[in-house]
């Protein structure tokens, strides 16, 4: 028998540090004045309900959950823009406190789902009173418009079982063109707001500057 706490407390740990530390970012871009590239972040620990779902699911046996599952961690981070997943991205590989284990695109490479996000897997350290014990961690960073088709997709899964109907798939797969047009104006809009604040920074230089 495995006992599931035991099992699950140091990705417990996992899951909290690293929340801790992505606030942090945000926390000290917000001391700035520059964009915070981290609008929020999530995370949680795999219910046991779902790990043994997916785990009849894709044939994996428990004794060999920690390797293959790799998402009993799972940390998300939201961002406003594009352009600030690309930025999350950069932060994360100047970190020194963790290995990264792969890397997905689903951004540059969507999903037949219509699902966008990039996804990194990181072998993260755990002190326990054992000693280290590295714990893989799924971290998922898309934007507001991604996350919100991401929520809902998922809700119409469980609640069909992952068999969605057609019809509704392809609503799915509209909507899924929406969030990404709306990411994209977003970005234009963005670059519209920093030209714009380049230019009172300029000017008001060269008022100082001619008194
Ligand atoms: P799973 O984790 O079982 O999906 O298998 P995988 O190893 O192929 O990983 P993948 O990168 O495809 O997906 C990992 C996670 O991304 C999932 O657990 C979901 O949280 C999310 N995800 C992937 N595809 C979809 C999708 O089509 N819709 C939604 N809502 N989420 C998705
Ligand atoms: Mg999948």
């Amino acid at each position: 028998m495995l006992d599931w706490d035991v099992m699950l407390t140091p990705y417990k740990q996992a899951v909290e540090e690293l929340k801790i530390k992505l606030k942090g970012i945000r926390d000290q871009y917000q001391l700035t004045s520059k964009h915070t590239p981290i609008e929020f972040v999530t995370g949680r620990v795999k219910p046991v309900s779902s790990i043994l779902e997916k785990a009849k699911r894709k044939n994996i046996p428990l004794n060999e959950l920690e390797e293959k599952m790799q998402d009993l961690a799972g940390v998300r981070i939201m961002c406003q823009f594009v352009g600030d997943i690309d930025t999350v991205v950069e932060l994360i590989h100047a970190r020194t406190d963790f290995d990264i284990e792969e890397e997905r695109d689903y951004i540059k490479h969507k999903k037949r789902s219509g699902y966008r996000s990039y996804h990194m897997i990181l072998r993260y350290p755990v002190q326990t009173i054992d000693g280290e014990k590295p714990i893989l961690v799924e971290l998922q960073i898309r934007t507001l418009a991604m996350n919100f088709w991401a929520t809902i997709e998922h809700s119409l899964q469980y609640k069909y079982s992952g068999k969605i109907p057609a019809k509704i798939e392809e609503r799915l797969q509209t909507a899924a063109e929406a969030a990404f047009k709306l990411d994209e104006e977003m970005s234009k809009i963005r670059g519209e707001v920093q030209e714009a604040q380049q230019i009172i920074t300029k000017q008001r230089e060269s008022i100082r500057k001619r008194n």
